[in-house]
């Protein structure tokens, strides 16, 4: 349902994609790995139109995204969460959530004096409460976002996210900084969002996470494909173990 062929971003002189190509299937989940300062998250704003491509194209269901605005990539149900989290501590969980749905407010100002947008803001608290429900995060949708745990945070940035209702998700390291339990229950999250229809484009350097629950899995170092497969395949991958075992990274 997603395609990358040939995409390239450049930042000045420094190449961060290079003839990028990959292919995400509708209702499965797809891991893209690769090292530190692979391109991974570039590649991600590519598709999400945080950053434009010199060279390719991103298509979705046949149809280019690479000329939309962000705005547009959402509405046409790719939806993302960021590897640095990017809530406000100063709103409640609630609205943090929903600032996932401003986009589906589909009235203007003159919806909005009939009293539409009181409709739409009832709708929006429900798919809100929804999406937390989902996360078992429903008792905090009161809370300030600020000084909540980390766990809990991810949680909210996912939440925000489903409340979107994406018909792809792209999720950038959502195991990062999690315990043991935790990525467990996110583990048994991104099956159940699956099973549900979901398509995942999932980031991650867990690798025991990727393996585990991945369809698919994409090799990237350096900006660009070293390897694609199903994750047995991809493990095996000469190729890939050496992008992961080469001192070359020095990470
Ligand atoms: N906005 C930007 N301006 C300039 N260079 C950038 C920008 N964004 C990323 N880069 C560079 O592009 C390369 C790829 O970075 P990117 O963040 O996509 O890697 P990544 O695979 O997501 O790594 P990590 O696993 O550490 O998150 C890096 O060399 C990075 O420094
Ligand atoms: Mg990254």
């Amino acid at each position: 349902m997603l395609e990358c062929r040939g995409v390239t971003v450049r930042f000045g002189g420094l190449t961060a994609v290079k003839d990028m190509s990959l292919r995400v299937e509708r209702g499965t989940i797809h891991s893209l790995i690769g090292p530190n300062g692979a391109g991974k998250t570039t590649l991600f704003n590519a598709i999400t139109r945080l950053v434009d491509i010199q060279e390719g194209d991103i298509v979705l269901d046949g149809r280019s995204l690479a000329g939309e605005r962000a705005d547009a990539v959402i509405r046409r149900g790719v939806v993302r969460t960021f590897q640095n989290l990017q809530l406000s501590p100063f709103q409640t969980v609630r609205d943090n959530i929903m600032a996932g749905l401003t986009h589906l407010w589909k009235g203007g100002i003159f919806a909005a004096m009939a009293g539409a947008h009181r409709t739409f803001q009832k709708e929006a608290e429900d798919k809100a409460r929804a999406a937390a429900e989902l996360f078992g995060i429903q008792n905090r949708l009161g809370s300030l976002a600020g000084g909540l745990p980390y766990g809990i945070l991810k949680k909210v940035e996912l939440a925000r996210a489903l409340a979107a209702e994406p018909s792809i998700l792209l999720l950038d390291e959502p195991a990062a900084g999690l315990n043991n339990d935790e990525t467990a229950e996110l583990d048994e999250t991104l099956s159940l969002l699956k099973a549900r229809g979901l398509t995942i484009l999932l980031v991650e350097h867990d690798m025991s996470l990727v393996m585990r629950i991945s369809d698919s899995v994409t090799v990237m170092d350096f900006g660009r494909l070293i390897a694609g497969g199903r994750p047995a395949e991809v493990a095996a991958n000469p190729d890939v173990i050496k992008v992961y075992l080469g001192d070359d990274h020095g990470a």
